[in-house]
């Protein structure tokens, strides 16, 4: 468990937050040991490199951030379940008889999904009250619906003392999204977001989920997403239309080569799919390219970050976002403009968009001193091209979810 240092604000919001819930003396009394509640704090994640590989098996290399949710609670001895957010002023409830999807309240379905899983697991839990806040935007593409899923998670266990192991908690995260909530995903947010290890990243195996830390404690740089506030309506469609079209190369390109044990797109090199480029539609050609392209820049830029080669990492994530521009065409104009931004900028080393696509937002590394002048320079000619503001997040790797005393 960890200790939060002083300087946090969480005593007080669970202070403030909790009395929401307190029904009588006994329970303020109750409540108050503060060995009765379960607190958790679980952060957003960034993909440093490696876009719509991992349900390719692919690789890619990222971070948990330190920007989080934070989740607070207790068992309330009923059998239903009772949730506040501050973050978005809203409440809920729930019997765990009778879990079903909720069409009006959406992020409801996110602790529905976690609390079905464990039904259907077999795992005993009772009903509990929760209470929840947030500085990690939601919809910005840094997987706030990870973080709540594996956040919930990791407190329903500690709450009812489960012994569920931390390849569990990806996996019944990653399923209450893709089954409950109903958004396909691979295992990417779930995975970092319960991973992650301040100051390093994570290169990550999507064949076996293996993985391995590299040091990442930037010094004079840092990590600064830019949200272009765009909705991402097309996402879910289009997303599951990529993943498709991939399964359809794998087919292909199968039949074209014989002999060879092609499960996924990343059992294929780059010259080995240049061999059989006429032979494939052009679109599927374009797709298997990004993905084959892309493990080949995640391994180097491991390597980057291994030797501290910055640059070399920087322009790697410029190549990557040309890939996912051109050839797997999950770019916006507004995503594009704000590469090309800073792409002008000295002292950025790169940036691309990051996460499926179709809106959402730009990763990059940068300079300290100079986030200034990129809110100015970029942040102004967005809003006079189209209109709106994009938001700016500085952030650095943090480790994964964990539970807290406060
Ligand atoms: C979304 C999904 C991830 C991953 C990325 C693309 O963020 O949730 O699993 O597929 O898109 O890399």
């Amino acid at each position: 468990m960890k200790n939060l240092g002083p300087g946090n604000n969480f005593k007080k919001l669970q202070d403030q937050y909790i009395s929401k819930f307190i029904k009588s003396a006994q329970e303020s009394e109750d409540m108050m040991e503060r060995g009765n509640l379960i607190n958790i704090l679980s952060p957003g994640r960034v993909n440093i490199i490696g876009e719509h590989t991992d349900y390719n098996q692919g690789l890619s290399i990222t971070a948990a951030i330190n920007k989080y949710i934070f989740i607070t609670g207790y068992k309330n001895g009923l059998d239903s379940v009772e949730v506040y957010s501050k973050y978005l002023d809203d409440s809920g409830k729930f019997s765990l008889n009778n879990i079903t999807f909720d069409k009006s309240k959406h992020w409801i379905n996110y602790i529905k999904g976690i609390v079905n899983e464990y039904i259907q697991r077999g795992y005993k839990i009772s009903g509990f009250n929760m209470i929840m806040d947030s500085n990690l935007p939601i919809g910005a593409g840094i997987s706030s619906s990870a973080s709540l899923e594996v956040g919930v998670a990791k407190f329903i266990k500690e709450l009812f003392k489960l012994n569920v192991s931390d390849k569990e908690i990806v996996n019944l995260s990653n399923s209450a999204e893709n089954n409950f909530v109903g958004v396909s995903c691979g295992f990417m947010d779930q995975f970092s977001v319960t991973h992650g290890k301040k100051d390093y990243v994570i290169f990550l195996n999507f064949k076996d989920l293996s993985y391995e830390y590299i040091p990442f404690s930037p010094g004079n740089d840092l990590i600064l997403i830019i949200n272009s506030r765009e909705e991402r309506n097309l996402a879910n469609t289009e997303y599951n239309k990529r993943r498709k079209e991939c399964n359809d190369a794998v087919r292909l390109i199968s039949g074209l080569i014989k002999g060879r044990d092609i499960n996924s797109l990343s059992d294929i090199s780059p010259e080995l799919l240049l061999g059989v480029k006429d032979k494939l539609p052009e679109k599927i050609f374009k797709r298997a390219r990004h993905v084959v392209t892309e493990n080949k820049r995640v391994l180097l830029a491991k390597e980057c970050l291994l030797k501290g080669d910055i640059e070399k990492l920087g322009s790697i994530l410029y190549e990557s976002h040309e890939s996912l521009k051109n050839d797997y065409e999950v770019s916006t104009d507004k995503l594009d403009y704000l590469v090309q931004e800073l792409s002008k900028i000295n002292g950025v080393y790169g940036a691309r968009l990051m996460g499926a696509g179709f809106g959402g937002s730009v990763i990059s590394i940068v300079k300290k001193e100079i986030v200034g002048e990129i809110i100015d320079k970029a942040g102004t000619g967005f809003l006079r091209t189209f209109n709106n503001n994009p938001d700016f997040i500085e952030c650095l790797p943090s480790d994964g979810t964990m539970r807290v005393n406060i």
